[in-house]
This record gives structure tokens, C-alpha cells and sequence, in this order.
């Protein structure tokens, strides 16, 4: 058995011994699975054959090569870029007694810092996170004598800067959500961490992986400053004709699954009714759980009472930034032991965060960018398996919609609603009459289909609003 087969993770995913939410978890380490040689990193694996990103990222990260990996949520990056230190003996024994470590993984949440380092600790790796949120002492505990620190941007930077966290033993650096950390908001401190491990690594080059489902050309080029001659994997998307959509929990082979791409027009008012109606039928049966995402933390806490309400069997969870670590903990333990089935969270969970069989995403409000979209949608069928993603479309937020749509890869369309159709309709009709000034309606920023609160906030259309709008409001509204 491997040891991610019998790992503490996994035993919660089952319904099994919920963890205590937890400031510095003491827990002990699986034993690293003995490899004659990290040729044999299958066998870190167990059963599961590697998925299309792990099958080319692992030899390439494994010969020293740098790296940009994309393929799409739920393939099995993690550990596309886990495996390659465990399987050479990095990471798995802390060197000092101080932080110290011979691998830092950076991503952009505190939730997100704290799956990676436990499917590091999964891996047989000694791993610590250091995030916002826990006290210093805490900070201490969790990431000394580690051979794994796994953290956000700020606090990494922070302790750095203030000589506690050293990395003089670092080989090998990932950004996971590359493109979400190398975009406005993370840019500054996550360059200037890769230059300082650059910079202080005694052991000479340090290795760089980069991961993401999604990687918008503008960020390729920032990418290049922090990479030594990358290869850059691809993964592309399956056919249209083998990408049939799976019924949710439905499991086909190992890696990526299909969702089923649904939108529906509602008005504001009956968001709330139609979304607790479409979570009564994917709960139905036991297990699983839904994920409906808010476009503001107000929302999301307002919303998550509202379900509450509107479904009393179950417990609904919100997640957004203002609340307490603790809290924020205690609601992911939550969802992977199954207490809870029900998380209404800000785009803070849409990336990177691998829930136990997600049936069904929500989103309550269009994304802000199609590559929100993207991350929001693929909470959902992962590993292989089948799941829904719904849309719900009010009037306010029809045009951010048409912005967010043309940016998304075609997989990812629901077919159009009504209200699509008859927006066509009318551009088709205005286009035929040659009243127009030559603008499209809808492509426009200023376009007066709906503009109204939500629309164009940030301007643009698809994927180039997407680089212009990165960075600056994020922190707030999450
Ligand atoms: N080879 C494999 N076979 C089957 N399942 C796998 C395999 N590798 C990883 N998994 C499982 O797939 C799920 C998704 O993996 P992971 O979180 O690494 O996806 P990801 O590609 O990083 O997605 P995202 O882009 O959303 O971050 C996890 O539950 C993981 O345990
Ligand atoms: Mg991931």
C-alpha cells in the first residue's frame, strides 16, 4: 500500500476520525515508501496510474528541468510536482533544527497551503506551513526541522525578510497557481522570494515548477523571470466526442473528470430557492457535498445563513476571508469529514482546493474573470469522476457573463439560456438593420444589456480584461 492510500486525508474523506481543527498540527509522518531509485516514483502512486501531467511533468522535473505545467483542475498536479522531490529524497528529512527547508511550495491561500503540505505529509515528506492567521509560536512549531514549507506569499515573505525562515537549503521552489501568484496582487513578493532562495541557496541552481489550469499568455512572459529555459507542458483538454458528461460521482479512469455545464436565468430574489433546490437533489444521497461561491465576503456569510435556513438538514458553511483561522480551519475539516455538505465561500476556495467528491458547484454570482470561472467550475469533477456545474444568471450580471463566456475554453459553455438566445437575437437584428455604430452591445464595457452594478467592472473583454483586472481588489472582496 502506498502511503497515500492510508493517509490521514484520505481516512477523513472516508467519514473517519475527524482531525481537530488545528494551529500546529504535531502529527506524525508516514514513513517514506523506500525507491531504490527516483526512476520508481510510480510506486509513490500506489494503484493509481499517473494521469497525463504527472505522466510527462515527473521524468522532466525529475532530470533537474525546470518547469510551467497546465492541464486542467482536478489532473493531479499536486503531485505532478510532489512526487519529484520525494521520489529524489528532497524534502523528506528536515536538515536544521531552525526553518529550513529543502522545498518551499507557494500558493495563494491559507487553505490551499494547508492541503498541499498535507499531501506532501502523504508522500512520507516532513512538511509545515507557514500562512497568515497562526500565531508566531505556532509559525514555529509547524515549519521547523521540516523538509517541506508550504505557505502564502505575505507570510513567507515576512519571516524571510526577518531572517527566521532560511533558505539556504532550498532546492526546489514551486508556485502552484502560478499564474494567480506571478499576476498583480502576488507579483512583487513572489519574485523577490524565488530571487532570495536564488540568492541564499548554498547548494548553487535551485529547481522552479510552475503549475496551474490556467496560464494567460500575458503571465507566460512574467513567468520567464523567474524560470531557468522552462519545458512548458500542455496538457490539452479531451475531445469533444469522448467528454460526455459523467453523472456526478460517476468514476472513469485516473485524472481529469467531466462536468455537465449548465446556466440558468434567474432574478436576484430567487437565486437562493433554485440554488437550495438544486442542493437537495444533489445531496440526496449520503456523501459528497456542493460548493456554491459568492461574488463578496458579505454575500457569501448572508447566503450561507439563507441556506441554512432553506435546508435544515443540513450544516452550510461559509468560508471568506474576514474570518477567524480557526473557524476557517474548522469549516475544511468539516467538509472533508463529511460533517458538513454544504460550502458557500468567495472565490478563496475557487483555486486548487480538492473537496471529497463535489457534486455540484454553484455559481450564485457570475465570476468576476473567465479564469475564476474556470477554477470555481473544476471544484467538481476531479479525479475522473462526473459532477454539475450550474450558472445562475440574474439581469445585473448577464453582460459580465457574455465577458466571462467568450473567455472559456469549449468545454467549459453551458448551452445558452433563453435570455442568451433572445441577446443574439437582438444584436443579429440591430447588426441587420445598420443602425449601430459599429459596437457591439454586449462586447462593449459600456453595452446596455444589463450592465447595471455588476457589469464590466473591470473592463475589457475575456481573457484581456482578465491580466488588466488581476491583483488589486482581490484581497478585499475574498
Ligand atoms: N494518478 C492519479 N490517479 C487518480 N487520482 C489521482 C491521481 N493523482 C492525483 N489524484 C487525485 O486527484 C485529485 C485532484 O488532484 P489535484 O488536487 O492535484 O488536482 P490539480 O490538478 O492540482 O487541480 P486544480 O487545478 O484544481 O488545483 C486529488 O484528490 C488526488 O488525490
Ligand atoms: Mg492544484
Amino acid at each position: 500500500m502506498s502511503p497515500a492510500a492510508t493517509s490521514p486525508r484520505r481516512q477523513r474523506q472516508d467519514g473517519r476520525q475527524p482531525q481537530a481543527a488545528q494551529q500546529a498540527d504535531p502529527a506524525p509522518q508516514p514513513t517514506m515508501i523506500s525507491l531504490a531509485s527516483p526512476e520508481e516514483w510510480r510506486k509513490l502512486l500506489g494503484e493509481r496510474e499517473p494521469t497525463p501531467v504527472q505522466a510527462k511533468a515527473i521524468p522532466e522535473l525529475l532530470a533537474g528541468r525546470d518547469v510551467i505545467a497546465t492541464a486542467r483542475t482536478g489532473s493531479g498536479k499536486t503531485l505532478a510536482f510532489l512526487i519529484p522531490a520525494a521520489a529524489r529524497g528532497i524534502g523528506v528529512t528536515g536538515k536544521t533544527r531552525g526553518m529550513a527547508p529543502e522545498v518551499l511550495i507557494v500558493s495563494p491561500t491559507r487553505e490551499l497551503a494547508v492541503q498541499i503540505r498535507d499531501v506532501a505529509r502523504e508522500l512520507g515528506m516532513t512538511a509545515g506551513r507557514i500562512t497568515g492567521g497562526i500565531t508566531p509560536a505556532a509559525t514555529t512549531r509547524e515549519a521547523s526541522n521540516k523538509g517541506v514549507v508550504s505557505g502564502t506569499p505575505g507570510r513567507l515573505k515576512d519571516l524571510i525578510g526577518k531572517g527566521e525562515l532560511s533558505l539556504a537549503h532550498v532546492r526546489y521552489v514551486v508556485l502552484d497557481e502560478a499564474d494567480e501568484l506571478l499576476s498583480l496582487g502576488f507579483l512583487k513578493d513572489v519574485e523577490w522570494i524565488v530571487n532570495q532562495a536564488r540568492a541564499q541557496a548554498r547548494g548553487g541552481e535551485i529547481q522552479v515548477a510552475l503549475a496551474s489550469a490556467t496560464f494567460p499568455e500575458e503571465v507566460r512572459g512574467v513567468a520567464a523571470r523567474v524560470l531557468r529555459n522552462p519545458v512548458r507542458i500542455d496538457i490539452e483538454p479531451p475531445r469533444t466526442a469522448e467528454a460526455a458528461p459523467l453523472k456526478a460521482g460517476e468514476v472513469v479512469a485516473a485524472g481529469e473528470g467531466r462536468a455537465e455545464h449548465v446556466a440558468r436565468d434567474t432574478t436576484r430574489d430567487e437565486v437562493l430557492e433554485h440554488a437550495a433546490a438544486e442542493i437537495r437533489e444533489a445531496l440526496r444521497e449520503p456523501g459528497g457535498c456542493v460548493v456554491v461561491f459568492c461574488r463578496t465576503k458579505a454575500l457569501t456569510k448572508r447566503r450561507a445563513e439563507k441556506l441554512g435556513q432553506l435546508l435544515p438538514h443540513e450544516e452550510v458553511v461559509p468560508l471568506e476571508g474576514n474570518m477567524d483561522q480557526r473557524k476557517r480551519e474548522r469549516v475544511m475539516d468539516k467538509l472533508r469529514d463529511g460533517t458538513a455538505r454544504v460550502l458557500v465561500a468567495t472565490d478563496i476556495a475557487g483555486r486548487g482546493i480538492d473537496l471529497p467528491e463535489v457534486r455540484l458547484v454553484i455559481h450564485a454570482d457570475v465570476a468576476t474573470t473567465s479564469e475564476d470561472h474556470v477554477h470555481r467550475s473544476g471544484r467538481t469533477a476531479r479525479a475522473g469522476r462526473g459532477g454539475r456545474n450550474l450558472v445562475f444568471i440574474i439581469p445585473e450580471q448577464r453582460q459580465r457573463w457574455a465577458q466571462v463566456r467568450r473567455g472559456l475554453p469549449a468545454h467549459l459553455h453551458p448551452p445558452k439560456t433563453a435570455q442568451e438566445h433572445l441577446i443574439d437575437k437582438d444584436i443579429q437584428e440591430k447588426q441587420g438593420r445598420g443602425s449601430g455604430n459599429g459596437v457591439d452591445p454586449v462586447r462593449s464595457g459600456s453595452g446596455r444589456s444589463g450592465g447595471g452594478r455588476d457589469g464590466g467592472q473591470r473592463g475589457g473583454s475575456g481573457q484581456r480584461s482578465q491580466g488588466q483586472g488581476r491583483g488589486g481588489p482581490r484581497g478585499g472582496r475574498r
